[in-house]
């Protein structure tokens, strides 16, 4: 079970008092690994037996993990972090219920999901920094608290939501941005699948003009560059109209890589269209399309 499973599956069962150790433990985490037991009774403000009940039950939900040495500690488990922000968007009226998961994988769990007015929604659970962070720090000289997975895993849902602030008010095909908490994004849900989903593509030359255009538009209108940009994060809809996905990783066009990252966008694009479909587009033009230096594009 992915920790998003878990995390739906129990979040109903979960009290006011279950939810108020969750909260304990994870604003002390920026302390401590391992929370120890004492400062879990103080900051709840409960006597010894009610925070052992409570630890009892969230780790048999399997919300938190213990540890015996060198004290008895306690941290948050993914599946924890996940009904922080699930209680947190259900309080704002942004989240009502949970349906299938559209797409579970390394670094993200994705669920189909209603708002309180019966509307579909996707809701993108990220999940970063699993593994080795303790080599990370010692290699890079960050501190504890910056390679966190709760830090990275926050981080990564801010920065797609302001990406997605930024680019869907310029009319870029991406998905509505509803909501962020913690590391959880709200948007619009999409009926599509990954183009590289797709056995066929109908009308491959359209859709390809379609995604250059709107690689144009987010760089000439919106100053941003994707910097992910594959048959994997373009979904494509019934009706044929495509959308851009997945932007933790997107860059202001006065990054120093930017020209860089934005070549290797485009590059990964033009290169699925001609395995696929033959279709060859010369790189200098593609990018000077996308750049506005010309203002049309023509397939030779
Ligand atoms: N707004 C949405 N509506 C419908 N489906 C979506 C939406 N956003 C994402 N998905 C589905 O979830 C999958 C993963 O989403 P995304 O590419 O944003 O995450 P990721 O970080 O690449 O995750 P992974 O580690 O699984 O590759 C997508 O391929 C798509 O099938
Ligand atoms: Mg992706």
């Amino acid at each position: 079970m992915s920790s998003a499973e878990v995390a739906v599956k129990v979040f109903r069962d979960l009290e006011n008092e279950d939810f108020r150790v969750l909260n304990v433990i994870e604003a002390a985490m920026s302390k401590h690994e391992f929370v120890p037991k004492e400062v879990i009774t103080k900051y709840a403000k409960f006597n010894i037996e009610e925070t052992e009940f409570r630890i009892n039950r969230l780790l048999k939900m399997r919300l938190i993990r213990g540890r015996r040495t060198p004290y008895v500690g306690y941290t948050l488990n993914y599946a924890g972090y996940d009904c922080l922000a699930i209680n947190a968007l259900v309080k704002a009226e942004v989240l009502e219920s949970f349906g299938k998961p559209l797409g579970v994988g390394k670094e993200s769990d994705v669920y189909d999901a209603l708002n309180p007015k019966g509307e579909r929604i996707a809701v993108k659970f990220h999940r970063l920094g699993r593994i080795s962070f303790r080599q990370t720090i010692r290699k890079r000289g960050y501190t504890l608290r910056h390679t966190h997975w709760l830090y990275q895993s926050r981080l990564a849902a801010e920065k797609e939501f302001q990406a997605l602030n930024i680019v869907y008010p310029k009319r870029v095909a991406v998905p509505k941005p509803i909501s962020q908490n913690r590391h959880v994004i709200a948007m619009g849900m999409i009926e599509g699948a990954e183009l590289a989903e797709w056995k066929e593509i109908p009308k491959p030359q359209k859709i390809l003009k379609e995604i250059l255009r709107n690689i144009r538009i987010t760089y000439c209108k919106a100053g941003v560059i994707h910097a992910d940009l594959s048959e994997y994060n373009i979904l494509l809809k019934p009706n044929l109209k495509v959308l851009i996905i997945d932007w933790p990783q997107y860059v202001k066009k006065d990054h120093p890589n930017a020209q860089q990252l934005l070549t290797r966008d485009v590059k990964n694009i033009l290169k699925f269209f001609k395995r696929k479909h033959g279709l060859k587009v010369k790189l200098k033009e593609a990018l000077d399309y996308v750049t506005g230096k010309a203002r049309t594009l023509s397939f030779q």
